[in-house]
């Protein structure tokens, strides 16, 4: 399966999606995470290679493609039109993580105005949810209204993730406390694709 994760907006979680994603994947059979950001952050979270798949780069991807039977693309933010029909052609789903934030929610629904005429397969992924205001319950609300495709699941705010990531590891791999209900978040988001 070919998933690519993609936004108008950066941090909303698109790299620490496509890394728990593709370790969800990676359970199932091979995956590879390609990293199509000029910031690298996929590879620069791989450099430790305390990963349990591999990170490549757009360019080094190309001998590989065929050897994964799951592929995960990290994209950058603020795609061309051009970018969004190429994932959306080249993808079985595309995967659109936003925070409740209104700018963030704001810059989705342009996603999904570029994607619908494309006829895309894409879901909306809720993240960075703070469990103690209703900006997650309000911008559901919103998105369901709008009856746009979403994830059931989504991701807490915790910043054992940003922790994770200077460790070089996933959130699985990490120890604290509250890793453990991190994990099965996005496992629960994985199940939602591929049970
Ligand atoms: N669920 C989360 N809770 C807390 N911090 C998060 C969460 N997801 C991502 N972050 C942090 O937010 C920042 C942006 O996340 P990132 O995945 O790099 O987004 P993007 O790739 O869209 O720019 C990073 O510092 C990351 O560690
Ligand atoms: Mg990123």
């Amino acid at each position: 399966m070919i998933i690519a994760i993609t936004a108008l907006k950066g941090g909303v979680g698109k790299t620490t999606t496509s890394i728990h994603l593709a370790a969800y994947f990676q359970q199932k059979a091979p995956t590879l995470l390609i990293d199509a950001d000029r910031n690298r952050s996929a590879l620069i979270w791989s450099r430790e290679e305390k990963l349990p798949f591999y990170v490549a780069s757009q360019a080094g991807a190309t001998s590989l493609i065929r050897k994964y039977p799951h592929i995960i693309v990290d994209t950058r933010a603020r795609p061309e039109a051009d970018e969004f029909r190429d994932l959306a052609d080249g993808s079985d789903l595309l995967i659109i993580p936003t925070t409740p934030n209104h700018l963030d929610l704001d810059a989705t629904f342009k996603a999904v105005e570029q994607l619908e005429p494309l006829n895309a397969n894409y879901k909306i992924l809720l993240t960075k949810v703070d469990a103690r205001t209703k900006g997650g319950e309000q911008a559901r609300k919103l998105l369901e209204e709008a009856k746009l495709p979403l994830f059931k699941t989504e991701i807490p705010l915790l910043v054992a993730f940003e922790r994770a990531s200077q460790k070089g590891v996933i959130i699985r791999d990490y120890s604290d406390p509250r890793a453990k209900v991190a994990w099965l978040r996005y496992k629960l988001v994985g199940e939602e694709i591929l049970p």
